[in-house]
């Protein structure tokens, strides 16, 4: 009987929340300093900023971009780019601890030979969120979604395949990895408005990683 307990150890952490959707508790952790170390460098060739939407709104949370494509925004519509338009520079290189991150994970979710190319760095100071939407600039769906948490908690919003659709809410962690695609690939997501706090590695912020397949 003892073994039975410990048959699952492997998965261990992995809490699904849909089909083709799973919370990784944790994930990566064992690489929080190297993640953060090779942050910092990033920020200075690209640093954080807050985008326009189409619409007109200045998004509250501050964003910059890391490998071959950067998400963007601006009145002119929701994109990818290869230059980051703020310095017209391509964005700076993926990380390979970041990549080979999001590939384990996308791996540990079902999602073997995932290859991101893009990897927009979200910063949320306290009150800033992401409204609920789908994550649908990329040229084909097939690759999964990685999301790295670090910093402040939040709690994400897991809908459903419609706007309308109830949402799941789920509380994300330092070091929390999130991974949906297959079925849960275009499901509704957002970030409820970042409460105040202080984290021992970030202080008074969240940062998130979004790890994606775009071009
Ligand atoms: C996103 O949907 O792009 C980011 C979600 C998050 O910050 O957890
Ligand atoms: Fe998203």
């Amino acid at each position: 009987m003892q073994a039975d307990l410990f048959a699952d150890e492997s998965k261990a952490g992995r809490w699904p929340i849909a089909p083709g959707a799973v919370v990784l508790h944790g994930f990566a952790l064992p690489e929080e300093n190297a993640l953060l170390a090779d942050i910092t460098p990033l920020l200075a060739a690209a640093p954080f900023r807050q985008l326009v939407t189409p619409g007109g709104y200045v998004m509250s949370v501050a964003m910059s971009n890391c490998g071959q494509l950067g998400w963007v925004s601006d009145l002119k519509g929701y994109r990818y780019a290869a230059l980051d338009p703020q310095t017209n520079q391509p964005w700076p290189a993926m990380p390979p601890i970041f990549l080979q991150l999001a590939r384990r994970a996308a791996a540990v979710a079902g999602f073997a030979g995932f290859e991101p190319d893009a990897c927009l760095i979200n910063c949320y100071q306290p009150g800033a969120r992401l409204s609920l939407h789908q994550d649908r600039n990329e040229r084909d769906f097939d690759a999964p979604i990685v999301s790295v948490s670090l910093g402040l908690p939040a709690t994400f919003l897991f809908g459903g395949l419609q706007r309308s659709d109830r949402s799941q809410r789920i509380s994300l962690q330092h070091g929390d990895v999130v991974v949906w695609g297959g079925p849960a690939r275009l499901r509704y997501h957002g970030v409820l408005a970042l409460k105040p706090g202080n984290h021992p590695l970030l202080g008074a912020q969240r940062i998130n990683l979004t790890f994606r397949k775009a071009g």
